[in-house]
């Protein structure tokens, strides 16, 4: 792109540059700066082209690149390149992920390193370690109120603790993700402090206020995140006589972006962590990173510029680094953070696919996957180069997100639907052996999620209580098929820790005065080593679920078709307790899998007719991938048992190199 403006401006940068800059070697980050310069002049300007000062920022934002570049390892450098060569690296099958607390897992960032053995015998090859950056001694939303973003919290270990897991994990093939949280900081951030001492320039880091006139005009239309326990979206601080914006906790204060300082401040971060070894960026809450009077604050067009900016810059000077969104935002908007065009308009490479998990709760509830059919048949198709982070838990709640549109094409009503599954997973339902906890419950709209430990959302909680061994055989299958979905749906599966034996709901929490109020506690555990190695001896529910989850893993990494190159395609079968999807590579056509689910617990049939008039499973013998095993097929259906699911190909003589289903399906 040939813009004459920028390229001026670009050649008055070079020449303002610090002499020491100048003095390194920087080819390659020349290189990628004049090609990206001029989308990174575009956005900044877009953002900041009003202000005076708007050319001092530009210099400024730009030598922070360079600096960043300067002090980027060596050994970094070639993974960028390596990863520049083999730019799709990361839709690979190869990716299995894991989210854990270091404490909860392995009390702190040294213990997690020595377990990572553990890790990789599971199959684990990315690992992304819950915040771990200096918060208050207290209440810090799990780490996610930030106190010092340039260093480690003490409990956890320190900046060098980092690096010697970030070099141990890349020893090992593995993939090291951080959290910085771009939306906010504590309230003992030392900028929050300075703002409190009243320092107008920290102030203007913040969104502060002498009087409710303008926090009374967002508050018109924004909604509430935590409403029983931090409702509102301002806190009054005392010491500096002053509204803040405080969109999640009181102590979380917002920081205002609509202040270039901000925006380069952050990104700065982002690269210092790339820095110290982290491959992948998860950037928190970013559907709220900018705030305009009149709206609900979240998705604003200038949220997306942000972190286009901010994928544009790190390409300069840490290209191999991914970015996460973390936007947990209704099906049609989660899709923007992918960006709007691969390169001319990228932001986040993955994204968490909320509507999924959510919708494969709701089949679980209602033992059929009508909503799951629908809600998948509207969910947008996604740009290439781009891909899910598919996930069943998470540290965080449950929210039933779905389209309103989807639910009432299922003949439901989708506010006592949502209400239906609130009382399900709670276990108030009758019949429900669920045993979550209600979350964000919203008295003035009638919201509610839910929290709560896969295993005893599922049931496994009740039915080890109860001693029930058919209901333990069946819940352990229905945890595996759920787990077979994230594994074979197309993205990075995302495991939460513990959930790979079946660990339970820990209501510990609620002794401790600074949890006690946030039920998403209650699926925060601490790992119970003991009963990990339980998953050695036969007979457990340990075992059951980690050899079960280690196979899947194993298999997944073995089936090119599970790669993520937007080669999924819902298949329409009658019946509706069945969600059937196929998968096809789409260079090895030979390695077509058909994806079946059962989600109720009787006995359900996947008609081979209709597959067989498609051009599937005409010849041969069909294989479950999964199992190894042919499925029983009677009357020309396929028989699934409850709660249980298929990876399903074709074996027939010469079928490795031929195409599976006697049709190649492209073109
Ligand atoms: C993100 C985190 C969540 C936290 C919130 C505020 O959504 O996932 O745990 O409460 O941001 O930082
Ligand atoms: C809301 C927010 C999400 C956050 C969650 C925490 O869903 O959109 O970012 O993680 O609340 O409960």
């Amino acid at each position: 792109m040939y813009e004459q403006v920028s390229h001026a401006l670009l050649n008055d940068i070079l020449d303002e540059l610090d002499r020491e800059v100048c003095r390194e070697d920087l080819r390659h980050f020349f290189t990628r700066l004049g090609a990206n310069f001029y989308a990174i002049h575009s956005l900044f300007f877009h953002l900041y082209g009003h202000r005076e000062d708007f050319k001092n920022q530009m210099v400024h934002l730009t030598e922070r690149l360079a600096r960043a570049y300067i002090d980027r390892p060596a050994a970094l450098k070639q993974v960028d390149m390596a990863r520049e060569e083999d730019h799709n690296w990361f839709l690979s099958q190869q990716w299995v992920g894991m989210a854990l607390y270091s404490d909860g897992f392995a009390g702190n960032l040294q213990g997690l390193n020595e377990h990572l053995p553990y890790l990789q015998e599971l199959g684990v090859n990315i690992v992304h370690v819950m915040p771990i950056l200096k918060c208050p001694q207290g209440a810090s939303d799990g780490g996610y109120a930030v106190s010092d973003f340039r260093d480690i919290d003490p409990r956890a270990g320190t900046v060098e603790d980092v690096r010697a897991l970030a070099d141990s994990m890349r020893r090992r093939g593995m993939l090291l993700t951080l959290d910085v949280v771009v939306n906010h900081t504590s309230n003992e951030h030392e900028w929050a402090q300075r703002a409190r001492e009243g320092d107008p320039d920290y102030q203007n880091l913040y969104y502060c206020f002498p009087n409710r006139d303008v926090p009374d005009m967002f508050e018109a239309t924004m909604p509430e995140i935590f409403p029983e326990t931090a409702p509102g979206n301002f806190t009054w601080d005392e010491e500096m006589g002053k509204w803040v914006m405080t969109v999640f906790n009181n102590y979380q204060w917002d920081l205002n972006y609509s202040n270039p300082a901000v925006f380069i401040e952050m990104l700065d971060i982002i690269l210092f962590w790339a820095n110290q070894g982290a491959d992948i960026v998860r950037l928190d809450a970013v559907a709220f990173l900018w705030k305009k009077i009149g709206t609900t604050s979240q998705n604003e067009r200038e949220a997306h510029l942000i972190l286009q900016l901010m994928k544009d810059c790190c390409q300069v000077t840490a290209p191999g680094v991914l970015f996460i969104a973390e936007a947990i935002v209704a099906p049609s908007e989660i899709i923007k953070y992918f960006g709007e065009d691969a390169v001319i308009a990228k932001e986040c490479e993955i994204a968490y696919n909320a509507t999924f998990m959510a919708l494969l709760w709701d089949a679980v509830a209602t033992k059929n996957a009508k909503l799951l059919n629908q809600g998948i048949k509207s969910l947008p198709n996604k740009l290439d180069r781009a891909t899910w982070l598919n996930y069943l838990r998470c540290h965080d709640d449950i929210g039933l997100g779905f389209d309103d549109a989807d639910i009432r094409a299922c003949d439901y009503d989708p506010y006592s639907h949502r209400r239906f599954l609130v009382d399900w997973y709670t276990g108030a339902f009758e019949g429900s052996p669920a045993r979550g906890r209600p979350f964000g419950v919203n008295l003035k709209t009638g919201d509610a999620r839910i929290a709560g430990a896969l295993a005893s959302l599922a049931g496994l909680e009740s039915a080890l209580e109860a001693e029930d061994q058919h209901a333990i055989d069946q819940i352990a299958d229905l945890i595996l098929m759920l787990h077979a979905m994230i594994l074979s749906f197309g993205g990075i599966p995302l495991l939460w820790y513990g959930d790979e034996i079946g660990t339970l709901n820990d209501n510990s929490f609620l002794n401790d005065t600074h949890k006690a109020s946030d039920a998403r506690w209650i699926h925060r555990p601490r790992i119970d080593w003991a009963r990990a190695e339980r998953r050695h001896v036969s007979g457990t529910v340990e075992r059951r679920l980690f050899d079960g989850l280690k196979r899947l893993i194993a298999v997944r990494k073995d089936t090119p078709a599970f790669a993520d190159f937007n080669n999924r395609e819902l298949i329409d079968v009658e019946n509706p307790h069945l969600f059937v999807f196929l998968r096809t590579h789409p260079s090895l056509a030979a390695s077509s899998v058909l994806v079946a689910a059962n989600f109720d617990a009787k006995p359900q049939y996947l008609d081979l007719d209709t597959l067989n008039r498609r051009g599937l499973f005409r010849y041969g013998q069909i294989i479950d991938l999964a199992s190894g095993d042919s499925p029983a097929v009677f009357n020309n259906r396929v028989v699934v048992p409850p709660y249980h699911f298929y990876w399903l190909a074709n074996q027939r003589p010469g079928a490795l190199l031929d195409d599976p289903f006697g049709v190649s399906r492209h073109p």
